[in-house]
């Protein structure tokens, strides 16, 4: 059953491969996509190393150069997915999205580079990569932290790639919506609208965006201008373990210089997280950086900070959240707190399972000494698999596939869980 498995991630990871980039899925997302990639590479690892490099590094081909890994590469035209290029209107090269992705290749790199069989090639290529993730590391500091704070806001929820997540749902209201231009959506064509944002969540996605390109895309204006500005624990957990892995790396293959500066901005952004977190949830929250409070929202980015090196008793605290939920769902880790009447078990964000989350979630938990939390996961994760498929999400209480089949993502994170 294993092999089978097996077989079948990787049957679905060469269906969506593009020659040096990898479609999420076909129809739904055409393009490449930022943390989408990153996470590929380390399931492609398993069966094509050169392959795993070749994700990561086109990705960064099209790295901007003030150092931001843009979220889309829109390689090749396709009029089935919206908001394409023409909407972004980012000026670049090759047509990209204006906005980031949670900051994972830090991490995907330093986990392909360690456990390469190929070291020449390895050193070669982690090398290539080092500045440049480095670069984009400098960038989140820079350009999505004015103040200093250590921790990075996102701009817009896409960012986050935890699109319509409750979390958003206040700071999102003071959004407005007036004068956007007209638009056809297209993911409903592909998927069940009941599953997916509402027009509401769109329009306000759409007026960020038309707001930002207002700006040029000028990411030294975008930060203040910007209505939505929310730190979120597991965008910034991505961001601290990456930043830690890079420096391990770099470490490793003699940069003191990016060493020291990624380690540094691990070592402040995880004290600075320290704020984030709440008792009550036994989670981390979000915090609205344009009110300066606390977002009361039990989402699965609070538990994803665990990613990072968080203190021990705090990765006991979200093991035992996990261990809660576990009772309360039928499948771990639900994308949102069943007991919250705001739930929904089959819309996106607000309630579903996603399997890339339950990876990182388990490997942080499983770094910081918590191995039953982090199996109990990974047995869910491989129970959906069985039962419902490689979907893009699943209902926590039913099972259900949702959204995207044939996902590759998920993919990779069943051949990373069956593998290691
Ligand atoms: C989408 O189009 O649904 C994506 O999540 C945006 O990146």
């Amino acid at each position: 059953m294993t092999d089978e498995l097996a077989e079948r991630a990787i049957a679905i990871l060469r269906e969506n491969d593009r020659g040096i980039y990898t479609v999420p899925t076909k129809g739904l997302y055409p393009f490449q996509w930022n943390w989408d990639s990153c996470l590929t590479a380390l399931g492609q690892r398993h069966f094509d190393e050169a392959r795993a490099w070749t994700e990561i590094e086109t990705l960064f081909a099209h790295q901007w150069p003030d150092g931001m890994v843009p979220h889309i590469v829109f390689h090749v035209y396709d009029d089935g997915y919206f908001p394409g290029p023409e909407v972004w209107s980012t000026g670049r090269p090759v047509a990209t999205s204006g906005i980031t992705q949670p900051a994972v290749a830090g991490f995907a790199v330093r986990r392909l580079w360690e456990r390469a069989t190929d070291r020449a090639a390895a050193d070669a290529r982690a090398r290539a990569l080092l500045p440049k993730v480095a670069a984009w590391h400098r960038w989140f500091f820079s350009h999505r932290d004015p103040g200093g704070e250590g921790l990075a806001a996102i701009l817009h929820p896409w960012e986050a790639g935890r699109d319509n997540s409750i979390d958003w749902d206040e700071a999102f209201d003071r959004v407005p919506t007036d004068g956007i231009a007209p638009y056809t959506r297209r993911d409903t064509q592909h998927a069940n609208p009941a599953h997916r944002p509402t027009k509401a969540q769109y329009d306000r996605y759409l007026w960020l965006v038309e707001h930002f390109r207002g700006l040029g895309w000028d990411n030294a204006k975008l930060h203040d201008a910007s209505p939505f500005q929310v730190v979120d624990p597991g965008f910034n957990g991505i961001l601290l373990r990456a930043c830690a892995d890079l420096a391990a790396l770099a470490g490793a293959l003699g940069d003191t210089g990016i060493a020291d500066e990624n380690r540094a901005f691990a070592e402040r952004g995880l004290a600075a997280m320290e704020g984030l977190w709440s008792d009550a949830h036994g989670q981390y929250l979000c915090r609205d950086r344009t009110t300066g409070r606390l977002i009361d929202s039990a989402s699965s980015g609070g538990l994803l900070a665990a990613f990072a090196a968080i203190p021990a008793a705090r990765a006991g605290a979200i093991a035992g959240t996990v261990a809660r939920l576990g009772r309360e769902a039928r499948y771990i880790v639900p994308s949102h707190d069943p007991a919250d009447p705001r739930f929904e078990p089959a819309r996106y964000w607000r309630g579903p399972v996603w399997l890339v989350v339950n990876y990182m979630i388990a490997d942080g938990l499983r770094v910081a000494g918590q191995p039953a939390a982090a199996d109990a996961i990974t047995a869910s994760s491989l129970d959906l698999i069985r039962e419902s498929g490689f979907a893009e999400y699943y209902d926590p209480m039913t099972g259900e596939p949702l959204g995207g089949s044939t996902f590759t993502w998920t993919a990779a994170m069943v051949l990373e869980f069956l593998k290691g």
